[in-house]
C-alpha cells in the first residue's frame, strides 16, 4: 500500500462534551456532561459527528413515552442517553471486522441516538458513504425522517407515477421528505399543514396545500390513491373518507393521547375499519435500510431532495430544540453540530 492509500490516523480524545439526560423528563432534564469517547466494536465505525440532526423519536426516548418504549430502553433510566438519531460525519477509527470504510472516510446515516456528542460508534451497516456536494447539515437533516418517507410511500405504500397521494403533517421532519420523495416518485402531492407552513409546503413540491387551521382535508370531497398520515387527527372512518375504493392509508404516527394505549389503541380501530372496507391498511417502525438511504443519497445528490433545516444549533441549543419537537408543531428539521 502506498503512503497516499494508507487510512488516514487521527488523533482521539479520551473524553468529549456530550448533550445528556440521564433521567427520563423533559428536556430540562438535558445537561451538558463530559463522558468518554466510545471504543468502537469490531463491527462498528467511529465518526467524528459533524452534524445530527433532532427527530420525534428523541422526544419519545427523553421522555420515555409512549410507556412501552420504556421495555426496551431502560423502565427507571434511559439506557440511551445522549439523543441525536441521525450523523453525518468523518470515520476516525473503524473496527476490526469492517471492510465497507477506513478513516477519512465522509459518511451519513442512523444511529438511534448518540449524535449530540463529536465523537459516535455506530454500526458499520447503519451507515453510507455521504453523495458528493451534498453537505454535513443537509445529509444530518435526512436519515430517521428520510427513511421513514421512502419506507412510507415508496415500500408500504407502493406509490406508483401519476397516483394522488394526501401527506397529513407535511411540515415536518418526515412530512417534508415524503412530500419531495413523492414528487421525486411522480405522483401528485397534496400537503396538510398549518398556516405558518403553507408556503414552505408548496415550495418543496406539494401541488395542492390544505391549511387545516381553515379547511378540512375530509369534508372536501377529493379522493387519493394513499394516505400517509404523520399525524393520526382523523378518526379511521374519517381517513379511510378520503381515500379511493383501492386506497391505502399508511400510518407512519397516530394520536397520543394515552400513553399507555396509543398508538396501539388507533392502530386497532384502523385496522378493524379497513377489514371492513376494500381499503388497505399498512403501519410500520422505520428501519435503517441502507438501500434505502443510499436511494435517499441519489436523490440528495441529484438535488431532487432538500433537506428544509429550518436552524444550526450547537449543544446548548440541544433542550430547547427538543421542546419546540415535543410542542408538536417543529417546522422540518433542527440540525445539531456538536463541536460548534
Ligand atoms: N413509524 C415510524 O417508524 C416513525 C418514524 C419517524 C417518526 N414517527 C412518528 O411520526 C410522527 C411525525 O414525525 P415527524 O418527525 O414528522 O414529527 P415532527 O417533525 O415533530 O412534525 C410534526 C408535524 O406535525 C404537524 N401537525 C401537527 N398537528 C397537525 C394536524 N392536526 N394536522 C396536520 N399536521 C399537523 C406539524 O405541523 P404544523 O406546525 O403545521 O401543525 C409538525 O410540522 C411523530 O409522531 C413520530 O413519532 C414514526
Amino acid at each position: 500500500m502506498s503512503e497516499s492509500t494508507q487510512p488516514r490516523r487521527f488523533e482521539l480524545p479520551k473524553t468529549m462534551r456530550a448533550a445528556v439526560a440521564r433521567r427520563y423528563g423533559t428536556p430540562d432534564v438535558v445537561a451538558i456532561e463530559e463522558i468518554t469517547v466510545p471504543t468502537p466494536g469490531a463491527d462498528d465505525v467511529l465518526v467524528h459527528v459533524e452534524a445530527s440532526s433532532l427527530n420525534a423519536l428523541d422526544w419519545h426516548f427523553l421522555t420515555g413515552t409512549p410507556y412501552m418504549l420504556r421495555l426496551m430502553n431502560g423502565l427507571r433510566r434511559p439506557k440511551r442517553i445522549v439523543p441525536g438519531a441521525d450523523v453525518a460525519g468523518t470515520v476516525v477509527a473503524v473496527g476490526a471486522q469492517v471492510t465497507t470504510f477506513e478513516p477519512g472516510d465522509l459518511v451519513f446515516g442512523e444511529c438511534g441516538g448518540g449524535g449530540c456528542s463529536p465523537y459516535l460508534k455506530v454500526a458499520a451497516k447503519h451507515v453510507v458513504k455521504m453523495p458528493t456536494g451534498v453537505s454535513f447539515e443537509a445529509a444530518a437533516a435526512t436519515p430517521a425522517a428520510g427513511l421513514t418517507a421512502v419506507q412510507g410511500v415508496r415500500t408500504k405504500a407502493d406509490l406508483q407515477p401519476g397516483e394522488r397521494v394526501l401527506i397529513n403533517g407535511a411540515a415536518g421532519g418526515v412530512g417534508t421528505f415524503a412530500v419531495q420523495i413523492a414528487k421525486a416518485l411522480g405522483a401528485e402531492v397534496t400537503g396538510v399543514c398549518s398556516t405558518r407552513n403553507v408556503d414552505m409546503v408548496r415550495a418543496i413540491g406539494a401541488d395542492e396545500v390544505i391549511d387545516y387551521t381553515n379547511d378540512d382535508f375530509v369534508s372536501g370531497g377529493a379522493r387519493f390513491d394513499v394516505m400517509l398520515d404523520n399525524v393520526g387527527s382523523r378518526t379511521p372512518q374519517e381517513n379511510l373518507s378520503v381515500l379511493k375504493p383501492a386506497g391505502r392509508y399508511i400510518s407512519v404516527s397516530g394520536p397520543k393521547e394515552n400513553l399507555w394505549l396509543d398508538p396501539m389503541r388507533y392502530s386497532a380501530r384502523m385496522w378493524w375499519a379497513c377489514k371492513r372496507s376494500s381499503q388497505s391498511f399498512a403501519q410500520f417502525v422505520a428501519s435503517a435500510n441502507a438501500d434505502d438511504l443510499a436511494f435517499l443519497g441519489e436523490l440528495l445528490a441529484s438535488g431532487q431532495l432538500i433537506p428544509q433545516v429550518q436552524r444550526t444549533v450547537g449543544l446548548d441549543g440541544v433542550a430547547e430544540g427538543l421542546a419546540e419537537i415535543g410542542s408538536g408543531h417543529v417546522r422540518s428539521k433542527i440540525v445539531v453540530q456538536p463541536s460548534a
